[in-house]
C-alpha cells in the first residue's frame, strides 16, 4: 500500500468515527480516544513525512501551509473536547462547531 492511499483511509476511518460519535451509538468516551489517537498519528505522518516532502514545490506550498494551521486548529479544539464532559449535549455541539467547517 503506497503512502497516499494509506493516508486517504485514514481519512476515511476518522469520517466513519465521527459518524459513530454523532450517532450517538458506542461509547463517547471510548470513540473519542479512538477518534483523537488516529487524527494524531495520522497527523504525525503528514506533518513530519508528507508534507516536508511536497512542500517546496510551487504547487503545493501554500497548500502545506494552510494544512499545518488546520492541524493546529484541531489539535486545539480536540484538546477542548478531550477535557470537557462528554456525556452533555454541549459536548456534542461543541464537536459540531469544531471540526465540520
Ligand atoms: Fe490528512
Amino acid at each position: 500500500m503506497d503512502a497516499i492511499t494509506l493516508l486517504k483511509n485514514d481519512h476515511r476511518q476518522v469520517e466513519k468515527l465521527f459518524k459513530e460519535i454523532e450517532k450517538g451509538d458506542g461509547n463517547r468516551e471510548k470513540l473519542f480516544k479512538e477518534l483523537k489517537d488516529e487524527l494524531d498519528v495520522h497527523a504525525q505522518i503528514e506533518e513530519q513525512l508528507f508534507y516536508p516532502a511536497v512542500r517546496d514545490a510551487k504547487q503545493t506550498h501554500e497548500i502545506v501551509l494552510e494544512s499545518f494551521e488546520e492541524h493546529k486548529q484541531v489539535k486545539m479544539v480536540l484538546m477542548d473536547l478531550e477535557k470537557a464532559d462528554k456525556n452533555t449535549e454541549h459536548w456534542l455541539a461543541g464537536r459540531a462547531s469544531g471540526w465540520k467547517r
